[in-house]
């Protein structure tokens, strides 16, 4: 679709060069032709006014028009009574195709399970909308200046109360660096461990390898997996990995959905302590927990030696690109600079939203409302399940918004994941987690989030037969 620019001129990159020796009509043609023809300008868009270009130039109006005449009579522009000069549909040379776009459309699926991601279609715009508002009304001029590289004192403020209250974090407004999210998060403070000496960074397995170590390698480090079980990561191997640092998710491990043990805990914060480490806690879904307690952030525990990263991509919208890291004393100054060298800071303006969102009490009423959409949600895929597949196994269900479901050993993951991509359902293997393992368990990791219940009950209806234990993968016997 054609840019349009309302009631005004429209801006256009043209120069006239005086000394050049060409006429100064034939270098406007030149120009306007070429960005036609590139499509530098496309079919449908206006063109400034003869006047207003003309003025813009320092040449004469008459040349301008005279410009506009011959391209119109090449078939370039097109110019209606009364109306403004456009450039004429079917001008441009389309150049060679592009390469496939990474985010190409996806075919229209019965249900897509994919996982981590929130109800999209929940999201509180009317709320944020809101907020926007209230943050530009309340906002000093000086608000729109380059600000402090660990973000809004106002967000660091609403930020540490809340994860004091909810999370039980040892949450200082000083310590806290804003970000684009957990990935940017994980990207600063990587980095600055890398400038303190740091050279192996573990993360869990399964979990999210290619985060890591696309996360890692780009700090120069390495990284290396060490395993979960059912207590959460295994401290003994990663004290053997010699890594000095880690990345874990405590309160609901990504993806088994394990709570790290009790004693887990203080075995890492002991390990960090004795290994001069870090722990990088990623507080990806806490918000949405079910049937068992709250578990509160490791962070608490030991302020000095875990980076607590949040974000509101689960809470909210990824879109929002907004996160937060809890800084340990020593890694403050340097994940602040790796801040202000990334980006000189997030976006004020979504930063002071954010804050009102919360201060307002509208995040929690938020929260609360989906943690009734997703336990909904939870209950009509676990029906569904016992319905059409009733010996299945599901795990990792007391929070958050996926679910591991446990196939048969004797299933191929690949395969059950390819049958119900042909019955138009989107089911996602636990591989994808997983550093290597040929033997692994088969398993399946079930997004709930986006999904609505009525896609949950038809879609696992489509697939249910594949599930079952004594499924076999289609075209064997
Ligand atoms: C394990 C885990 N942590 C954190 C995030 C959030 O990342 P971000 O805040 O960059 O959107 C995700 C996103 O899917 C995730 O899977």
């Amino acid at each position: 679709m054609p840019v349009q620019w309302a009631g005004l001129s429209p801006e256009l990159l043209l120069s006239v060069d005086r000394d050049s020796g060409e006429q100064l009509r034939a270098q406007l043609e030149r120009q306007v032709r070429d960005a036609v023809r590139s499509g530098r300008l496309g079919a449908g868009e206006r063109l400034p006014s003869s006047r207003e270009l003309a003025r813009e130039l320092g040449l004469s109006r008459g040349l301008v028009q005279d410009c506009y005449a011959q391209l119109q009579a090449e078939g370039y522009l097109v110019t209606r009574v009364g109306s403004a000069t456009r450039v004429a549909a079917g001008a441009h040379v389309p150049p060679a195709p592009a390469l496939a776009s990474p985010h190409r459309a996806a075919p229209r699926l019965i249900a897509d399970f994919r996982h981590g991601v929130p109800d999209l279609g929940s999201f509180p715009l009317a709320d944020w909308l809101w907020a926007i508002r209230e943050a530009g009304r309340a906002m000093p001029t000086s608000d729109l200046d380059y600000g402090d590289p660990r973000g809004s004192q106002a967000l660091r403020e609403v930020v540490a109360g809340y994860l004091r209250r909810v999370r039980a974090a040892a949450a200082d407004p000083e310590r806290i660096v804003v970000c684009s999210g957990y990935a940017q998060g994980l990207g600063l403070t990587l980095r600055s461990l890398a400038r303190a000496g740091v050279r192996v960074v573990a993360y869990e397995d399964p979990g999210g390898p290619a985060t890591a170590s696309a996360a890692a390698e780009a700090a120069g480090l390495t990284a290396v997996p060490v395993p979960v079980d059912e207590d959460g990561v295994d401290v003994r191997a990663l004290d053997a990995s010699g890594a000095r640092a880690v990345i874990v998710t405590p309160a609901h491990q990504w993806p088994t959905g394990v709570v790290l043990a009790p004693a887990r805990r203080l075995a890492l914060i002991e390990w960090a302590t004795r290994r001069d480490a870090y722990v990088i806690e990623d507080d990806y879904d806490a918000e949405f927990r079910y049937d068992r307690e709250p578990v509160g952030a490791l962070q608490g525990l030991a302020a000095d030696r875990v980076v607590s990263i949040g974000t509101v991509s689960k809470s909210l919208a990824p879109a929002l690109r907004i996160g937060w890291l809890l800084c340990p004393p020593a890694l403050t100054a340097p994940v602040t600079e790796a801040k202000r060298l990334t980006d000189r800071g997030s976006p004020t303006l979504d930063q002071l939203a954010l804050a009102k969102l919360i201060e307002s009490g509208r995040y929690d009423r938020h929260l609360r409302r989906m943690r009734t959409v997703y336990a909904v949600r939870r209950t009509a895929l676990v029906d569904a399940l016992a319905t059409h597949a009733p010996d299945i196994r599901l795990t990792g269900l007391a929070a958050g918004f996926h679910a591991v479901l446990h196939l048969a050993t004797t299933a191929d993951e690949r395969s059950v994941v390819a049958a119900a991509r042909e019955r138009s359902v989107g089911l996602y293997g636990m591989s994808a987690c997983r550093s290597g393992h040929a033997t692994a368990p088969p398993q399946l990791v079930l997004g709930f989030g986006d999904v609505g219940e009525r896609a949950i009950a038809e879609g696992v209806a489509a697939v249910g037969d594949l599930l079952t234990p004594d499924a076999r993968p289609p075209g064997r016997s």
